[in-house]
């Protein structure tokens, strides 16, 4: 059998297309489309695959996923059961890992907006870190963490000074003397950790190496200022794993490493928060041709479920003639009533395509849910597929919505 998209668990034999080990005829028969598939076996091998890469160069390395990527339950439920951390930004994520088992000490919380009711439930369960971006922030915790008589620890996402970038703090020397203040006056928090998240789908070494150099930056400074930092924290950014193979990742990882190593730091412990490298080349679409014309189709799925903002990798492939060659170009547009709604300008697809055609459309297990609006069309059924087996873990007709509350 070949592999579609390089992706091992998506195949074609002859006019055949398998989901894992699933004609796809067979997942038809269970939904209309559009509908969604997530591959388990996919998932469990992202992260073997990543920690593998970054366990041959570091051996003081710890993993959280990055809840915001899907947070589907089942989902965030397959990848911690790999012993993998969560990084949560709100407190329908955080009761979700509580809820699926995380240990306290394996969730790290932060984000832009740290509403009272979201830090009370971290010192209240003990959380391992509260990550802010916004040192007034931190007065805030303390107030609360005291109320509870427990120190919590703390990271600080500084600014990775990409483009003109407003999350994160930016340690000059105003910041870094409201800082040491801070310190000195609130006995109830502790800094030991320092982030930064440079972008998302990084594809080039370069930019993993810019952003632990603002990280080595940014821990000189602190640490020449008596602040004791004993974690760094790498972000995420990875691109989806079909994307980005094993080998580039241990580059980097190396890479990584080395500049660590050169800088004297090597006694941190490192954490690192992925969230699209897990999950997205383990979701999948399937959609329908429902018009067609000179040079385009329309797809029943748009921009609405399968959002640009989620900066996917898309590839399309069409299902019903997966043997004939995708050599001939075709814009796919979406059915959000708007010219805007494109999928894709001049995708490489087949010659012949027909009203009712399947539609394959891969990378989509992360942030497509995420960035999802509410266009007044039905939410997909969603699949989980392991081996031969699926389970319906959506169904958009009586579970009504996919938010976590
Ligand atoms: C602080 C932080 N960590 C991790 C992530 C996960 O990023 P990715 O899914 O690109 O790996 C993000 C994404 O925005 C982030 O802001």
């Amino acid at each position: 059998m070949k592999k579609i998209a390089g992706n091992p668990y998506l195949k074609k034999e002859n006019d055949n297309f398998f989901v894992d080990l699933i004609p796809i005829n067979i997942i038809l028969k269970k939904s209309r489309t559009p509908l969604m598939i997530l591959l388990e076996n996919r998932i469990r091998d992202n992260i073997n695959t990543f920690r593998t890469a970054f366990n041959t160069r570091f051996n003081n390395i710890k993993y959280f996923y990055s809840f915001k990527a899907n947070y589907l339950t089942e989902i965030c439920n397959i990848i911690c059961s790999e012993g993998v951390g969560a990084e949560v930004i709100s407190l329908p994520e955080l009761k979700l890992a509580l809820k699926i088992g995380v240990p306290p000490n394996e969730i790290l919380v932060g984000g832009p907006y740290l509403p009272k009711n979201l830090i009370e439930k971290c010192i209240e369960n003990k959380i391992r870190e509260l990550i802010v971006y916004n040192l007034n922030d931190l007065d805030k915790i303390n107030k609360i963490a005291e109320k509870y008589n427990h120190i919590q620890n703390i990271c600080i996402r500084v600014n990775s000074q990409k483009y003109n970038s407003k999350l994160g703090i930016i340690l000059n020397e105003k910041n870094i003397t409201k800082l040491k203040t801070i310190i000195n006056t609130c006995n109830f928090i502790k800094v030991n950790t320092i982030l930064s998240h440079f972008s998302t789908q990084m594809n080039s070494t370069e930019q993993f190496k810019n952003n632990i150099i603002v990280i080595i930056q940014n821990l000189r400074k602190l640490e020449e200022n008596g602040i004791d930092i004993q974690n760094i924290n790498l972000g995420g950014g990875f691109p989806e794993a079909t994307i980005m193979p094993q080998e580039q990742l241990k580059k980097i990882a190396a890479d990584i490493g080395d500049i660590i190593e050169e800088s004297n730091f090597t006694s941190k412990n490192i954490f690192i928060e992925p969230g699209r490298y897990f999950v997205g080349d383990a979701g999948i679409f399937i959609s329908k041709v429902i018009n067609v014309g000179e040079g385009w189709a329309i797809l029943n799925i748009g921009n609405h479920i399968c959002p640009k903002f989620a900066r996917c990798s898309l590839r399309f492939y069409n299902i019903s003639q997966i043997n004939r060659p995708h050599k001939y170009k075709l814009s796919l547009l979406g059915i959000v009533p708007t010219d805007q709604d494109v999928l894709a300008k001049d995708y490489f697809f087949t010659q012949n395509v027909n009203e009712g055609d399947k539609v394959l459309i891969t990378n989509v297990g992360a942030y497509t849910l995420t960035f999802s609006n509410r266009f007044p069309y039905s939410l997909p059924d969603i699949f989980l597929v392991k081996d031969d087996k699926i389970r319906r873990i959506f169904d958009s007709i009586s579970d009504h919505d996919i938010s976590i509350f």
